[in-house]
């Protein structure tokens, strides 16, 4: 397969404007009552995230032969779920940041009250949105269901939020790479995870075909994650929208801090030949996905 990194960021800009607008239609508009939580929903959402979650969305439906289109709820709330995670990411008590997105981060316009209350409305409003796709074409109540315990899961204690609390209590400690690996894996590849799947129950898919997309998706994480950790050390700040440095200011451990930059690269490299070997199964219809793999190696933001 050919990989055209300029014609593949177009493909990848085009699913990201319409994600957009349909997360447009299914935020509560900025202006009701009361203004400032949904104001700063709206600033944590529209300011130039890539999207990622929710375009593995409908790339599960199209890889289950389904319809894209009923999984935009579920895609939305995705979206809003990582959203939230960042918002709280770069609180004080976590990664004290105060640029995300090329702005300045939530609670530094907003207050650290605010931004915590508007993670949670994030949070919360997510699973009301994923909701809207009940009685769209082809939705059954059972997938439905499934999805959102899947997502539940992915985002909480033993997902996202386990890794998020790893990650703190990793600071300034001699951890090991398996503790590395898990860390990284809940934190940011159980979402992707529940991401592509989702797309994936949606539409019927049979268990050897989500298992072969949840592979693809674990190592896409830990590629992704790899690469982060890449961009935080030699990134620019005007591309990839944060500081550099922030997890040396935080003594994270990370990829680059336990094995360099040259080394990280390597094991992301095999990561994403691990994502491709997963699709073996699928034909041309799995093509973005396989470029999105390799696109993780090259990305700058
Ligand atoms: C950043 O995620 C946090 C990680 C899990 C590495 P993204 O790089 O997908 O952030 P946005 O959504 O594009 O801003
Ligand atoms: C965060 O990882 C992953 C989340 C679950 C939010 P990082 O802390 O490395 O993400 P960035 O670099 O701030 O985006
Ligand atoms: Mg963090
Ligand atoms: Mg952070
Ligand atoms: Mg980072």
């Amino acid at each position: 397969m050919e990989f055209d990194l300029a014609q593949f960021q177009q493909e990848l800009e085009k699913r990201k404007q319409y994600i957009d607008r349909c997360l447009q239609k299914y935020l509560t508009p900025s202006d009701a009552y009361p203004p400032i939580v949904h104001e700063a929903m709206h600033y944590a959402i529209f300011n130039g995230g890539k999207r990622l979650r929710p375009i593995m969305v409908l790339e599960g439906a199209t890889l289950a032969g389904g319809n894209q289109e009923s999984t935009v709820p579920v895609a939305c709330a995705l979206e809003m779920i990582h959203s939230y995670s960042l918002v709280h990411d770069d609180l004080p008590a976590m990664d004290d940041d105060d640029l995300r997105r090329g702005k300045p981060t939530c609670h530094i316009v907003f207050g650290e009250a605010n931004a915590i209350l508007t993670g949670d409305a994030l949070l919360t409003g997510a699973f009301a949105v994923m909701t809207e796709s009940v009685g769209m074409v082809g939705v059954k109540p059972d997938n439905l269901i499934r999805v959102i315990r899947e997502i539940a899961e992915a985002a909480g204690s033993q997902g996202m939020i386990g890794g998020q609390v790893i990650d703190l209590q990793s600071e300034g400690q001699d951890i090991d790479y398996e503790t590395l690996k898990t860390l990284h894996s809940l934190k940011t590849g159980k979402l992707f995870q529940a991401a592509l799947r989702s797309g994936g129950i949606l539409n019927d898919m049979n268990e050897q075909g989500l298992q072969s997309i949840d592979e693809y998706a674990r190592n896409f994480g830990l590629a992704f994650q790899i690469t982060d950790d890449i961009l935080d050390v030699n990134g620019n700040e005007e591309v990839t929208g944060k500081h550099a440095g922030s997890d040396a200011k935080n003594a994270k451990t990370t990829y680059p801090g336990l094995f360099g930059l040259e080394k990280s690269r390597q094991l992301a490299e095999e990561c994403v030949k691990a994502c491709i070997a997963s699709l073996q199964e699928f034909g041309p219809e799995a093509d973005f996905l396989r470029q999105l793999a390799y696109f993780t190696l090259e990305r700058q933001n």
